[in-house]
């Protein structure tokens, strides 16, 4: 796992890409399926990588992801990605086995970050969820990266 001034460098390098490969798109499921493309082949502890998009009241289904299958639907009340589309603020789980909510898609899974995405009006409509087989993969710099990259969903 890279240090904390090389993952930044790694993370401005997705940001420039994203922003050639996103000028002028508007398409959300395009704008997810580009995003969760360029960090999975970005970092090669990312093992899950994907959206969770709030479709109904209280309901997560899944969006655009890469690695292996994601469950399709998470309730608000259920898992890290429940916590944070209610909450509205990131998680980051140095050690998903330590919290009795944490929902497990691989059995391999050692930690988890999970970032909001709010429309205009500051309103949760999706997570970005990132798993890793490593533990404690994921700090501040990945929450702040992270949360930037997610903004290029606000319409
Ligand atoms: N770990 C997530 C569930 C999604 S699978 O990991 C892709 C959670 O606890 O909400």
């Amino acid at each position: 796992m890279s240090s904390p001034p090389e993952k930044a460098a790694r993370y401005g390098k997705i940001l420039r890409r994203l922003d050639a490969l996103l000028a002028g798109e508007t398409d959300g499921i395009a704008i997810m399926a580009t995003i969760v493309c360029e960090l999975h082949h970005g970092f090669d502890h990312f093992h899950w990588t994907g959206f969770y998009r709030l479709t109904e009241p209280g309901m997560l289904r899944v969006g655009p992801y890469q690695g292996g299958h994601g469950c399709l639907a998470i309730s608000l009340d259920r898992g890290v990605c429940g916590k944070c589309a209610t909450d509205g603020e990131t998680q980051i789980v140095e050690d998903v086995n330590a919290i009795p909510w944490h929902i497990a898609c691989s059995g391999t899974t050692r930690s988890e970050i999970v970032v909001p995405v709010k429309n205009r009006t500051g309103q949760v409509v999706a997570v970005l969820d990132v798993d890793s087989d490593l533990p404690s993969a994921f700090d501040v710099t990945d929450a702040r990266f992270l949360e930037t990259i997610c903004a290029f969903l606000i319409a």
